[in-house]
């Protein structure tokens, strides 16, 4: 059974702690981002047209049946026709985002989990979060080759997460909530190559980057603790010494430093880059009356886009 249209959502990311180094199996921290949002809408075509997929903030529209394999919406969409074990409807779904691109905010998977829901909805079903989770880890594999599933995990569930791959998802509770400025360097940021990069820093060098991902996994632990009992000022401390040991793994940038030290200056409780770095997006941590102050500084210092966000436990 079809409807005539459907919309589905789903928010951006940021990896509070913990980035490149879940890839190498220690645990890292995300939550959504929920003021940027993918959205994708399902309305009936004539019969025998088949899937259209029309993404115009991506610059992506093509058929289904013509697009190719390493399509990530297409993949996205196939995925979710073979499990569902649904013929392709004659549909157009279109696709929007106010996610920047290779910035670090998930933008990849937020389209795929908006895309999937949307059209298992169109069809009539409603897949738990843990299936579409499945689903969109596999087109993430697409986009980032080596990813660790934390973005996908984080934007299905749309909830703050303690994540270590292959050990069941741990939601997180947020004894007390806090604000965060993401600060974006405008610079793109495409998370496959720079974790590429770590890692074959890492195969030349397994001690250093163990050492490495070993510190980043304690710190991250140490967070966590930090933000169950509400400890705000010790997670920007732990925040602060995350950032320096990714600069250590070679993944910042000086637009990403200078965004962290001026937000340091305005008084944040802690910054540090977020997501795979070299460009992208870093996070700084705001006490709420001097939030406003921190973002014009980030802007001053060269942010092209400012977002503040409140982290909460949810659901
Ligand atoms: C990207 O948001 C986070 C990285 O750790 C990659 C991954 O976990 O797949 C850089």
């Amino acid at each position: 059974m079809t409807s005539a249209q459907i919309r589905r959502s789903a928010p951006g990311k940021v990896i509070l702690l913990g980035e490149h180094a879940v890839v190498h199996g220690r645990p890292a921290i995300a939550v959504p981002v929920t003021q940027v949002r993918a959205t994708a809408a399902l309305e009936t075509a004539p019969p025998g047209s088949g899937l259209s997929i029309v993404a115009s903030d991506l610059n992506r529209s093509f058929s289904l049946s013509t697009a190719s394999r390493d399509e990530p919406l297409a993949a996205a969409a196939r995925l979710a026709l073979a499990h569902l074990a649904s013929p392709e409807p004659d549909a157009t779904a279109t696709v929007r985002s106010t996610l920047p691109i290779a910035s670090g905010l998930g933008s990849g998977a937020a389209v795929s989990t908006a895309l999937i829901r949307a059209l298992a909805a169109f069809l009539g079903h409603a897949p738990e979060p843990a299936t579409i989770n499945v689903l969109v880890f596999e087109v993430e594999k697409i986009h980032h080759g080596t990813p660790s599933g934390i973005d996908n995990t984080v934007i299905v569930y749309e909830q703050a997460v303690y994540f270590m791959r292959g050990r069941p998802i741990e939601r997180l509770t947020v004894s007390t909530p806090f604000t965060l400025l993401v600060g974006d360097t405008g610079v793109p940021s495409p998370t496959k190559r720079a974790v590429t990069d770590v890692r074959w820093a890492w195969e030349r060098d397994p001690a250093h980057y163990d050492a490495l991902f070993d510190q980043i996994g304690d710190v991250t632990d140490e967070a966590r603790r930090a933000i169950e009992i509400g400890d705000i000022e010790e997670l920007g401390m732990l925040m602060t010494e995350n950032h320096a040991l990714l600069m250590e793994m070679g993944v910042s940038s000086p637009q990403l430093d200078d965004l962290v030290d001026a937000a340091q200056f305005a008084g944040a409780l802690g910054a540090k880059l977020s997501g795979a770095g070299r460009g992208g997006n870093m996070i700084a941590l705001a006490e709420d009356d001097l939030a406003e102050e921190i973002a014009q500084a980030l802007r001053e210092a060269g942010a092209q886009g400012v977002i503040r966000t409140r982290v909460a436990s949810t659901g």
